[in-house]
């Protein structure tokens, strides 16, 4: 993407204006402030600064511009966000004339999109003929007849009928099998998912990217499912089946929560039962980019796993990531050996619902998956259990919830609060004295120092300029490209808020804090050139300290002439008050 145009488009949109479309903002002084659209809160801490053209939140830490806001908020990538605006400011958006290696992967993305479309309507179009007469006796023995359209079901007549037909079409079998529908045996390709009932898999843009397939037949020596295998298009830890329905909804009304199934049938089932915001992670445990997927649509999520031994396993370890992202989790019980699915069938909408009432929090479902597996009637057991239960609930944060917890372990095991205080260790000793107060490390310090130089040079304050070369005292990478991204920024006259697209995503987070960083009043060209020595001079020390243990374990002379280098750069610094050239 051009980044002069990039810059055009941000110069265009208005970025208060962008994000009041999605939050209520209020103006205070030079910022806007809401409530953030990214994490749940009651109070505003949400800025859209009208001068940067840049957000930031003091609650999550969200930053960014236009571009970022729109990714996170639509929940899509940045072409498509770039689209977005591009539309709003009635700017076309020029030909991709970047490097050839991504052209091309941006080339055959669009290629495999338009033949995974084709292949899908066929699957589709399939289970209507007569030779696809078993499927829909499936569909129906299912009761999921009235769900065929709205999932695009369909079914793979044989083995060779999709690649003749999609042939037809102009697309090559070599093709197909990028897009995971045919495999090669020989010289010859067949369809992967022969005979099975066809699920497509669409992304929130609403493009297919993959398929599961599954038998019809009850016992088989095959695979109940088969899913696409990763291609261009599909990964399959970065995608949730049936988002695509979700955010229709979310574009719709107020989305409040979304329930997370394992299987495609159990949310098909649940769909045709009312409960249209339900996904399905597609019977692995939730990885932390699906994590984030989710948390892009709403706060609250119900996990909604089957009620056997793996599906539990798999419901501790994705509810841990889906708390790491600060989702707010429910667990809906299910009796041992049933999933939603069966729950629908045997106890109908109803029933489903009343479990969802029951959903548990994570904490209070850990303690009772604790509890299942120790005998409480036995001393013995009863006792470990606590233990172990104790020590989930230790790391809660909060001493309110610690408290709520430890009442039910009290509960379940008849261990007085006191003594299951004890275990937990939360009586903390009446502190007598306030803890010393910590000097702050000297690694502290220089982290302060070389954070409050590149916030200067960035946010190009007047007492900062760049003759004091501090680049070679710079140590990490993402302090090298700030400094990098500051001096280009100065010398092409970029603004700050275009720096978000030109920072490396490695080092995003690290430039996005010092866009934002919070200067004081204090803040001066005396601290700006004390900043600076520090830098200088812990770097040199650092680099003595190197070179006098090589020269210990060496006796090298030439390391000797370094080191007398650096020491006299070292007093020469003192003397001069803390500068060299
Ligand atoms: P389940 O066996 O719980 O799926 O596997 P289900 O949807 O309830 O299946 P039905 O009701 O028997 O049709 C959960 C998910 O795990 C994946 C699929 O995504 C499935 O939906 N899976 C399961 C596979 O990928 N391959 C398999 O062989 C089985
Ligand atoms: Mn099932």
């Amino acid at each position: 993407m051009d980044r002069d145009w990039l810059d055009e488009l941000l110069a265009k949109t208005d970025l208060v204006q962008l994000v009041s479309k999605y939050v209520q903002l209020t103006k205070k002084g030079n910022s806007y402030w809401g409530c953030c659209p990214f994490h749940h809160e009651k109070t505003p801490s949400f800025s859209v600064s009208a001068d940067k053209q840049v957000y930031y939140c003091f609650g999550c830490k969200e930053s960014g511009n236009a571009i970022t806001f729109v990714k996170k908020i639509e929940s899509v990538e940045s072409a498509d966000a770039i689209k977005l605006l591009a539309e709003a400011a009635h700017m076309p958006v020029p030909e991709y004339k970047g490097d050839k290696k991504s052209a091309d992967l941006k080339n055959k993305r669009e290629r495999l999109s338009a033949l995974m479309r084709e292949a899908a309507l066929h699957y589709h179009e399939n289970i209507y003929t007569p030779g696809a007469k078993a499927a829909l006796a499936y569909a129906e023995e299912r009761q999921i007849t009235s769900m065929i359209k709205k999932f695009g079901l369909g079914y793979s007549l044989g083995n060779r009928e999709i690649i003749d037909y999609l042939e037809t079409k102009g697309f090559t079998p070599a093709e197909m099998k990028e897009a995971g529908i045919a495999e090669q045996s020989g010289d010859t390709y067949y369809d992967v998912f022969m005979n099975r009932l066809m699920i497509p898999i669409i992304n929130p843009y609403g493009n297919v990217i993959a398929f599961g397939g599954r038998l019809l037949e009850k016992d088989s020596k095959f695979a109940k499912y088969r899913n696409s295998c990763q291609t261009v298009l599909f990964d399959k830890s970065k995608v949730l089946f049936a988002l695509n329905l979700v955010k229709k909804k979310k574009q719709r009304e107020h989305l409040d929560s979304i329930i997370v199934t394992e299987g495609y049938m159990d949310t098909i089932s649940l769909f045709k039962a009312g409960f249209d915001n339900v996904v399905a992670s597609m019977g692995t445990s939730l990885t932390l980019d699906q994590a984030k997927l989710l948390k892009n649509y709403c706060n609250k999520i119900y996990i909604s796993y089957d009620g056997d031994g793996a599906g539990q396993k798999a419901t501790l370890r994705g509810l841990d990531i889906l708390e790491s992202v600060g989702l707010n989790v429910r667990v809906v019980p299910l009796a041992g050996g049933m999933d939603p699915d069966d729950v629908i069938k045997r106890e109908g909408a109803a029933g489903y619902k009343a479990l969802l009432d029951k959903a548990v929090t994570l904490t209070t479902f850990k303690i009772n998956n604790l509890a299942s597996q120790y005998d409480l009637s036995d001393p013995d057991g009863n006792s470990k259990f606590a233990v172990e239960a104790v020590k989930v609930i230790k790391k809660l944060d909060n001493p309110v919830e610690q408290e709520e917890y430890l009442m039910q372990v009290h509960n379940l095991t008849g261990y007085s609060m006191a003594v299951l205080y004890k275990q937990a260790e939360l009586y903390e000793e009446p502190k007598i004295e306030s803890e010393p107060k910590r000097e702050p490390s000297r690694r502290d310090a220089l982290t302060a120092a070389t954070d409050f130089v590149l916030a200067s040079l960035i946010n190009e304050k007047p007492y900062a300029d760049f003759n004091f070369d501090v680049v070679p005292y710079l140590t990490g990478d993402n302090e090298r490209e700030a400094y990098r991204l500051a001096l280009e920024k100065y010398k092409m006259k970029y603004s700050l808020q275009s720096l978000f697209n030109r920072a490396d995503e490695r080092y995003a987070d690290y430039v996005s804090g010092l866009v934002n960083y919070d200067f004081v009043p204090g803040d001066d060209r005396k601290k700006f050139e004390e900043c600076v020595y520090l830098i200088k001079r812990r770097s040199l020390e650092v680099e003595k300290g190197k070179l006098e243990a090589e020269y210990e374990a060496t006796k090298n002379i030439e390391i000797l002439s370094k080191l007398k280098d650096i020491e006299k750069k070292l007093t020469q610094m003192r003397k001069s008050g803390g500068f060299i050239s």
